[in-house]
C-alpha cells in the first residue's frame, strides 16, 4: 500500500499485541520465514525491546538489512503530549534497536488518567501530533498517523496540522465495518489499516466461526481466518493479523486466492456494530 507520502506500507503485517517477549525470537523466525516483512508493535505492548533484541539475530540470520523490514510503534495514552511524546519516540527507537521507525502512531485519542470529556486531551494529542511532525521532519519517522481516531478527532487534527495523517489504525471486520470512516479517510488520503480482523484474542472468537464466514472458507478451500483477511485487503486495507502460533503465522500470509463479489457481499452483509476493542468515540 503506497501511502501520501510516497512510502511503501506491507499490505500484511504481524501483529504483537499479546505477543509475550519470551516467544517473540521463535515467532519472529516463522514470519520473517513466512514473508513477513512488517511488524506492529506499540510502547503498550511491553515487547518492543524483546523484538528489537530478536532483529538483532534474526535479520542477518535471514539475510535482511533494517531496510527490507517495516516497523510500526506506537505512543502509549500516558506519553501523550509534545515532551513526552519526544522521550517515548526515543526509548522506542532504542528498545528497537534502531535509528528510525517505518510508521509511528499515536494509540489512542486521548491521554491516561483524565475523565472521556476531559478538554485536555485535544490539547495533548495535538502536542504530540506537533512532536511526530518534527521527528518526520527530522528523518527518525519515516510515516506518521493515529490510531482509534473517528471522524471528530481526524477532523480536528486536519484544521490543525501541517502534515495530515498517512495512516488511521482502526478495528475493522466484517462485524464493525466503520464505512463512514472510511470513507472520510479516503477523502482525505489517510491509509485505512484494519485491526483484530479475527475477532481479536478470545477463547472463541465469533468471526471465525460465523457460519457465513465459515461457508466462503469451503467454497474457496481456505480457513476462516484467510477469507476474513482477504475481505479486507480486497477493499484495500492492509491487515495486522496477530498469532502465537507458526501455523497460524504462515497461514496468514497465504492470500493469494480471490472472494468474488457474491463472496464479498455475504461477508460484508454482516454488519451489526459489534466490537471487541475498546470505543474510542466518547473521547472528547
Ligand atoms: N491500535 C490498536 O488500538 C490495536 C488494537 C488491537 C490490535 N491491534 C494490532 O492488531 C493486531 C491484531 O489484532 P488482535 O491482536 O486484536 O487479534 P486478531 O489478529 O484479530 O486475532 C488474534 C486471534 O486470532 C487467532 N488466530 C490467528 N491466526 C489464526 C488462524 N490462521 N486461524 C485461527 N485462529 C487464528 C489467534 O490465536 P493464536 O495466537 O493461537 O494463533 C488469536 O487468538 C494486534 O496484535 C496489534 O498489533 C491494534
Amino acid at each position: 500500500m503506497l501511502l501520501s507520502n510516497a512510502v511503501r506500507l506491507p499490505k500484511v503485517s504481524y501483529g504483537t499485541y499479546k505477543v509475550a517477549g519470551k516467544n517473540m525470537e521463535e515467532l519472529l523466525d516463522a514470519a520473517l520465514d513466512a514473508g513477513y516483512r512488517s511488524i506492529d508493535t506499540a510502547e503498550g505492548y511491553r515487547n518492543e525491546a524483546a523484538i528489537g533484541a530478536a532483529l538483532a539475530r534474526l535479520l542477518p540470520a535471514h539475510g535482511l538489512t533494517r531496510p527490507e523490514v517495516f516497523l510500526t510503534s506506537k505512543l502509549a495514552p500516558r506519553s501523550q503530549g509534545y515532551e513526552s511524546c519526544l522521550k517515548a519516540v526515543a526509548a522506542s527507537l532504542d528498545a528497537l534497536q534502531t535509528s528510525y521507525i517505518d510508521l509511528y502512531l499515536i494509540h489512542w485519542p486521548g491521554a491516561a488518567g483524565l475523565d472521556p470529556a476531559d478538554p485536555r486531551h485535544a490539547e495533548l494529542r495535538a502536542g504530540s501530533w506537533r512532536a511526530l511532525e518534527h521527528l518526520l521532519a527530522a528523518g527518525t519517522l519515516r510515516a506518521i498517523g493515529v490510531s482509534n481516531y473517528g471522524r471528530a478527532h481526524l477532523r480536528q487534527l486536519l484544521d490543525i496540522c501541517s502534515t495530515a495523517p498517512h495512516v488511521n489504525q482502526v478495528e475493522c471486520h466484517p462485524y464493525y465495518q466503520q464505512k463512514e470512516l472510511r470513507e472520510f479517510c479516503g477523502k482525505n488520503s489517510i491509509h485505512v489499516q484494519a485491526y483484530s480482523s479475527l475477532g481479536t484474542t478470545v477463547e472463541k472468537s465469533p468471526l471465525l466461526v460465523d457460519p457465513a464466514v465459515q461457508e466462503v472458507a469451503k467454497e474457496v478451500n481456505k480457513s476462516p481466518a484467510q477469507v476474513l483477511l482477504k475481505w479486507a485487503l480486497q477493499q484495500s486495507l492492509s491487515v495486522i493479523p496477530k498469532s502465537n502460533n507458526p501455523r497460524h503465522i504462515r497461514e496468514n500470509m497465504q492470500l493469494e486466492f480471490a472472494l468474488d463479489d457474491r463472496q464479498m457481499s455475504l461477508l460484508s452483509a454482516l454488519d451489526r456494530n459489534t466490537k471487541f476493542a475498546w470505543d474510542p468515540q466518547g473521547v472528547v
